[in-house]
């Protein structure tokens, strides 16, 4: 496998870096800490073509592949994962299984705008019963000739008061078990739909993240996505290509924490020496650097099975499974090198252990990560 990066590869590495450096790097405690939705920064990153990346640009999308997007969404994740999450979302979830799936009017009507970050959208599976166990949908679309009667409640939705267009999965059809459900095109306004209150988060703080309650929505036919009873496929295809996304996610919060190791070690001395002499310290860096490599090289291989249409399910979930872990265990570390300091907020490690935490819960925990690794190599 050769994974050389192209020119246009290393210009969207390039530009993702700047844009991380000089607008998300500034205010990024101060977000995290009030909880402040990274509005004009989600705006700006419309703006240079990260919300809808790997959209096809007669639908005003960048056209890019998933290589470009793992690139992207490393640099900004080093930086601030809160962002990186309505990145991810939008991207992988949204904009992709409207383009994957949806009719040609719902490209022109929703995608068109979802790709440039004029508006962004929410991917609503969870539900307070149904998390993990995704087929156990209580929310109900029942089917009223030309539109579905919405009920229910979701929670856990990324985007959840900031969206303008909400995918919801809901069962129309019990008896056909996870072959009756529907993906439905919600829109905020729609008469019925309530948005609860804001969740008060470990990590990702500036990402805000709602239960979502729907009362009698009506819901136009055209607005469901593929056949009647392709819901939870298309919740099960669309998610297989956002592991990627939360895996670049992890691998960004990862290299993020341990670049600012790096740095600390050179500068803090202790003993008469910088920490960075102490081989205790070289130690930790050498195990940080090389699971941040593995994690790289399993998010590439993903992003390159989906860009080559390889089977990227079990290759997607393996690259999640892993970055999410050596997220984990490298800010641990990476506190640890900064000793005191990385206490406190102002060395940012102790915000990216934070961070790090749901990238082994959202989009399929490392658990089931493990199901659908383990399903694909038994089958
Ligand atoms: N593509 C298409 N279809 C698929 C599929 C895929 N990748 N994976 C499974 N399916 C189909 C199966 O073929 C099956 O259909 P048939 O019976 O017709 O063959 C159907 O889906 C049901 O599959 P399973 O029998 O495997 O279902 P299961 O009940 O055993 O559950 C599971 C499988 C993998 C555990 C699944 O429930 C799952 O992924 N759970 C985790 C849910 C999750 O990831 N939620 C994330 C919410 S979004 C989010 O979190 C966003 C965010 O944070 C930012
Ligand atoms: P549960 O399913 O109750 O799991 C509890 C524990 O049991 C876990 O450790 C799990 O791994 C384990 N477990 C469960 N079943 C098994 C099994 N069969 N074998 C082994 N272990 C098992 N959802 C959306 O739909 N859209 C979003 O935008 C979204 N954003 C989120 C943002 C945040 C900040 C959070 C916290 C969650 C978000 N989620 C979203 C929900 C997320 O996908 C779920 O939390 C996740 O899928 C786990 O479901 P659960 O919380 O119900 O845990």
């Amino acid at each position: 496998m050769n994974f050389q990066l192209t020119e246009e590869h290393l210009a969207v590495q390039a530009a993702a870096r700047e844009f991380a450096q000089t607008e998300l790097l500034p205010g990024v405690i101060e977000r995290d800490e009030h909880q402040k939705f990274p509005a004009e920064q989600i705006k700006k990153m419309g703006e240079l073509g990260f919300m809808g990346m790997m959209v096809d640009p007669k639908y005003n999308g960048g056209g890019m592949d998933t290589i470009s997007y793992v690139l992207a969404m490393e640099e900004i994740s080093k930086v601030d994962a809160s962002a990186s999450v309505v990145m991810s979302v939008n991207n992988s979830l949204v904009c992709w299984g409207i383009e994957k799936y949806g009719s040609e009017e719902q490209k022109q009507k929703y995608l068109t705008k979802l790709a440039t970050g004029e508006i962004i959208g929410a991917f609503c599976l969870s539900e307070p019963e149904a998390g993990s166990d995704a087929t156990s949908q209580r929310t109900t679309a029942e089917d009223k000739g030309d539109y579905y009667l919405l009920n229910g409640t979701k929670n856990w939705i990324t985007n959840g008061s900031t969206a303008s267009v909400y995918i919801v999965i809901a069962q129309t059809d019990v008896a056909k078990g996870h072959r009756g459900i529907n993906a439905l095109i919600v829109e905020r306004g729609m008469e019925g739909f309530e948005i609860g209150p804001k969740e008060n988060k470990l990590g990702i703080r500036g990402s805000d993240t709602h239960s979502l309650m729907f009362t009698d929505v009506k819901v136009p036919k055209e607005n469901r996505i593929g056949e009647d009873g392709f819901g939870f496929k298309f919740a099960m295809s669309t998610l297989a290509g956002g592991r990627i996304g939360i895996a670049s996610q992890a691998l960004g919060i990862a290299s993020g924490a341990y670049e600012l190791a790096v740095k600390y070690s050179k500068e803090r001395k202790a003993f008469g020496v910088e920490i960075a002499k102490h081989q205790a310290i070289q130690f930790k860096l050498a195990d940080m650097a090389t699971n941040i490599e593995a994690a790289r090289l399993l998010c590439l291989q993903a992003a390159h099975d989906k860009d080559t249409h390889s089977d990227y399910g079990k290759s997607g979930a393996m690259a999640k499974l892993f970055a999410s872990k050596v997220a984990m265990e490298t800010t641990v570390e990476a506190v640890q090198v900064h000793g005191g300091y990385g206490f406190v907020k102002e060395y940012h490690v102790e915000r990216l252990m934070r961070d790090a935490k749901i990238t082994q819960i959202y989009e399929g925990t490392s658990e089931i990560q493990k199901i659908v690794i383990s399903r694909e190599l038994l089958k």
